[in-house]
């Protein structure tokens, strides 16, 4: 099956990181969001970044061009003849089965559906359609336009060329696909999730603060970003739901939320996007470690 067309839910950081690499990798990209507003902050940091590609003379064509490839709309109905949906709304599982279970009457009948979910129960989702074999995770990294890494998932009832067909579609990307299978968490969060824990627990027990425990693992095991740091980036709100869904898998306390991160979530303590996390972006060039 070719894919040409793609249909990409949700113009957040991640919807709009996926949109931006599609559409610059030469397909036609429609996003669908529930309002404009939500659009119009997501093209603009797809601006922002082609923008810095253009910059460094990344770009195989103009930002003329590649814009001339992606769309923005708020109605379903643009997205019926996508050969493949890619989904990346809110980490909720009934909203994303909602919007499943909606666009399966609209969408074409062969169109591939995939949900950039990287903690919900692929299987579970495919339940909202009428196209279990035609359904798959892949599971893109933040940020999108940089981290060069794909999950691809099957589930059990994924078909060989569905999956196939999705595999090399994401190195069309210019990404390096891994092949995974639906188990919580895939390959990265069933290991990345129980360090960042650790490293809270480590913090909580005095181990080290938090620059340092940060400063460790950056210049001792060469890590782009230290613990508190990336869970900053990645959202506290985001890393706590993830736990509650690897700890109902698996039930193992590698994955239960420490005290302190619950905490910080109930205080709205979220990272970066809430200007408070492990750090204080009062100043966000010069990030402060908080004590907590
Ligand atoms: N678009 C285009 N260019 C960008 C960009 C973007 N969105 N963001 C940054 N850049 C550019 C910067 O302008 C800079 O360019 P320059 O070298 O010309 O100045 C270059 O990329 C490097 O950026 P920075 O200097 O700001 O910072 P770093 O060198 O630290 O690189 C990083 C940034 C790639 C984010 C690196 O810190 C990193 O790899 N961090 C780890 C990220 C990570 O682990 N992500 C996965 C999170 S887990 C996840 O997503 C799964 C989920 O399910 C939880």
């Amino acid at each position: 099956m070719d894919i040409t067309k793609v249909g990409v839910l949700g113009c957040g950081l991640m919807g709009s990181g996926i949109a931006q690499v599609t559409a610059t990798a030469g397909f036609d990209v429609t996003v669908l969001e529930v309002e404009q507003k939500f659009l119009d902050k997501g093209f603009a940091g797809i601006e922002k970044s082609l923008a810095k590609f253009a910059e460094k003379g990344a770009l195989k064509e103009t930002l003329q061009v590649i814009r001339t490839r992606l769309h923005g709309t708020t109605k379903m109905h643009d997205l019926a003849d996508c050969d493949l949906i890619i989904e990346a709304v809110i980490e909720n599982a009934d909203e994303k089965k909602k919007m499943y279970a909606a666009l399966d009457g609209i969408v074409k009948k062969n169109a591939i559906f995939a949900s950039n979910t990287s903690s919900i129960s692929i299987t579970e989702l495919l339940t909202s359609t009428k196209r279990p074999e035609r359904f798959i995770g892949l599971h893109f990294f933040n940020p999108v336009p940089l981290m060069k890494l794909v999950e691809v998932v099957r589930t059990i009832a994924t078909a060989g060329d569905v999956y196939d067909t999705a595999y090399e579609f994401t190195k069309k990307l210019d990404k390096v696909p891994v092949r995974t299978s639906d188990k919580t968490g895939f390959i990265v969060n069933r290991l990345l999730v129980p360090y960042l824990l650790d490293a809270i627990r480590a913090y909580e027990e005095g181990v080290g603060s938090i620059d340092d425990i940060d400063n460790a693992m950056k210049l001792g095991c060469g890590y782009p970003m230290g613990p508190f740091t990336l869970l900053d980036f990645v959202g506290l709100d985001t890393t706590y739901y993830i736990t509650h869904v690897m700890y109902d898998e698996f039930r193992e306390r590698r994955f239960a939320s420490p005290p302190l991160l619950k905490r910080m979530v109930m205080a709205g303590w979220y990272g970066r996007k809430s200007g408070k996390g492990f750090y204080d972006y009062s100043d966000p060039a010069n990030p402060k470690p908080n004590r907590l």
